[in-house]
């Protein structure tokens, strides 16, 4: 989707909006998986009520991309605009046991900085690739560490309300790789409060988790980790592992011979090759099982 009208691109300038046109989100995802639109950089936090009042009355329907690490991302002339705050210098900050943490921050990044503050409790989330942001959205977790718990305020942009709004960690649900964030919230700030550790000891828990990841997963390929979320006291990996679906491909798509819960594009996997991929594994693992995969991976269709 073009943003044609003169009037609404000086406004958005003034409204300290960068406009991209065109962009492919190939390039924002980690699936390198994706149509073009445009981009809009938002750099200031303050304007986002105004920016989003202006996109919904002009009717520019919008979504918010975040690191682009958990999105599957529908091909062709996307028809709706792309929303990004930009990472380039994201505010952190250390007070007492607790870290006030840009959205757009890095999350790898927000864990080595509180490690550095001697604040821990967040190791196993050191190699999840994404944003903070999305992080919290997703309530994101590895080695039996969730972002959710440390969580004690949330500063987001509510569109229910059009407002700015601060949101205590308690009246928040953070459940498996889900939240009760509505999906038109946009994260912008976090507070996290976390247990004082040794910089030492954070480090020693952090160099564990990356070797295990490394041993496990295909972090050298381009995917968005895993593409299901493992069924109540069962694994997705294991399924489609057992199932001796390892490297089975459609177009470009392929199931990791590394990790069978993630699926890679190995060169120029098109959307509809992943949907594709998705769609068999899971009638398969239905079949042999009787489970029925429910994706951790977003979709954002056409
Ligand atoms: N397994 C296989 N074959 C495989 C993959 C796994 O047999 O190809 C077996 C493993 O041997 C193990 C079990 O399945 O016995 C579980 O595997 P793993 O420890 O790799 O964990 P997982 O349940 O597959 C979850 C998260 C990961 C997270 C790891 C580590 C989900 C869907 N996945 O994977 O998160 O990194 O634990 O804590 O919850 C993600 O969310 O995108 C993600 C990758």
């Amino acid at each position: 989707m073009r943003i044609n009208d003169s009037a609404i691109v000086e406004r958005l300038k003034e409204l300290g909006v960068e406009l991209r046109p065109a962009v492919s989100l190939k390039e924002k995802t980690s699936l390198a998986i994706g149509g073009v639109t445009d981009e809009l950089l938002l750099h200031r936090y303050d304007t986002i009520p105004d920016v989003m009042r202006l996109l919904a009355d002009a009717k520019i329907p919008h979504r918010f991309l975040g690191g682009g690490t958990n999105v599957l991302i529908a091909d062709g002339e996307l028809p709706w605009v792309v929303l990004h705050l930009p990472a380039a210098h994201p505010g952190m900050r250390v007070e007492g046991n607790s870290a006030y943490v840009d959205a757009s921050a890095d999350l790898g990044g927000m864990v080595t900085f509180c490690a550095k503050h001697d604040l821990g409790g967040m190791e196993g989330l050191i190699g999840v690739p994404g944003s903070v942001g999305g992080a919290l959205r997703m309530n994101a977790g590895a080695y039996g560490t969730q972002i959710g718990p440390w969580v004690r305020e949330v500063e987001l942009y509510r569109a229910a309300s059009g407002e700015v709004e601060t949101v205590r960690g308690n009246d928040i649900r953070f459940d498996y790789r889900h939240t009760s964030f509505a999906d038109d919230d946009v994260m912008l700030r976090v507070k996290l409060e976390l247990p004082s550790k040794p910089y030492k000891e954070i480090l020693a828990g952090i160099k564990i988790c990356n070797e295990k990841r490394r041993a496990s997963q295909p972090l050298n390929q381009k995917s968005a980790g895993c593409i299901f979320k493992n069924p109540p006291g069962g694994s997705a990996g294991r399924m489609i592992d057992e199932l001796k679906l390892k490297g089975h491909r459609v177009g470009d798509a392929a199931v990791s011979d590394r990790h069978a819960n993630f699926f890679v594009n190995l060169a120029n996997a098109s959307c509809d090759d992943m949907r594709r991929l998705i769609d068999d594994v899971r009638e398969r693992v239905r079949a042999a099982y009787g489970v029925e995969l429910e994706n951790e991976v977003i979709f954002w269709r056409n």
